[in-house]
């Protein structure tokens, strides 16, 4: 007999506010973006307090006209679906193929603008090759899809603390990828601005020293920190599913997001400035 198992509607309704409130850094930074595309100037602040108002005020109205008492969803034990084997697969061929090598890149940084460029240089002959670049646009339009089908599926209770953080930091890299795409293709090479180390660190202002690049602090830190924190907690399903102990999974989980945040550290402090 299938089995019941309920969320209650002002929970799922709170948790997918905190995970949308989690992914404000990159929804920003795309707002400024696509607003500066539109050549509209000085109304990021009103059209984000507004957008916010709309949405408070969605969430609001939907908690006071919410049905109580009847748990409204149901989770029944569903066939299995390919879905999240296929996300795996298409993460690993993602950092395998092109973020590993990224993200070291910009760790690089910390060389020097010219070591950047260099290693930079090398990995575009394969990343921007004229077959290799689509497919791999494709396939990160598939993980962000796939995440976000995965997100809105109904979940079983309790959802664990460690549930919460792979949805929240799905969710910011399903805003992330497509705002830092858009910036790179649009906003940059579109323009023929050449996307190198300094176009990332807001030269010359600095990331620090101007009123608009501050917001990229945020933006990349939690791309790079929140990326080991999804990670981290996919790979500890993984590890339970194959008959690893609950405990031990979850200080495999801590050890990967601590990496993860030492990693990221050193990148930022490179592109603040900071040289070895
Ligand atoms: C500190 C964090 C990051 C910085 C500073 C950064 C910066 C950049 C820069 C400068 C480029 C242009 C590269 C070029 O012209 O060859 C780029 C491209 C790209 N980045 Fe990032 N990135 C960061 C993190 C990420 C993350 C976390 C992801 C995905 C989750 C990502 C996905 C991409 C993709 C898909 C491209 C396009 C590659 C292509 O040209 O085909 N980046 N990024």
């Amino acid at each position: 007999m299938a089995r019941k198992l309920l969320l209650t509607p002002i929970r799922r309704l709170g948790l997918e506010l905190c995970c949308l409130y989690a992914a404000t850094p990159p929804a920003f930074t795309l707002l400024g973006v696509l607003l500066y595309l539109m050549r509209i100037d000085g109304i990021d602040d009103a059209t984000w307090t507004g957008a916010w108002s709309a949405l408070t005020a969605y969430g609001a109205l939907r908690m006071a006209t919410h049905e109580t008492g009847a748990p409204r969803i149901l989770l029944t034990d569903r066939p299995r679906s390919l879905l999240p084997a296929l996300h795996g697969i298409s993460a690993l061929l993602l950092l395998t193929l092109f973020l590993g090598p990224h993200i070291v890149n910009h760790l690089l940084g910390l060389l020097g603008e010219d070591v950047h460029r260099d290693v930079m240089t090398w990995l575009r002959h394969f990343y921007r090759n004229a077959a290799v670049q689509p497919a791999l646009v494709a396939v990160f339009g598939f993980q962000v899809i796939s995440g976000l089908v995965l997100l809105c599926q109904p979940q079983s209770q309790p959802i664990s603390p460690f549930q919460v953080l792979q949805r929240a930091s799905g969710l910011y890299l399903a805003v992330f990828i497509p705002a830092h795409l858009n910036s790179v293709f649009n906003l940059a090479r579109r323009n023929g601005v050449e996307t190198d180390y300094a176009w990332a660190t807001g030269q010359p202002a600095g990331l620090l020293d101007d009123a608009w690049n501050i917001r990229l602090v945020p933006h990349y830190a939690l791309a790079i920190l929140l990326l080991a924190i999804h990670l981290a907690c996919a790979v500890r399903v993984v590890l339970m599913a194959h008959g690893v102990r609950e405990r031990t999974a979850n200080g495999w989980a801590w050890i990967l997001m601590l990496a993860g945040g030492v990693l990221d550290a050193a990148v930022l402090a490179g592109m603040l400035g900071m040289r070895l």
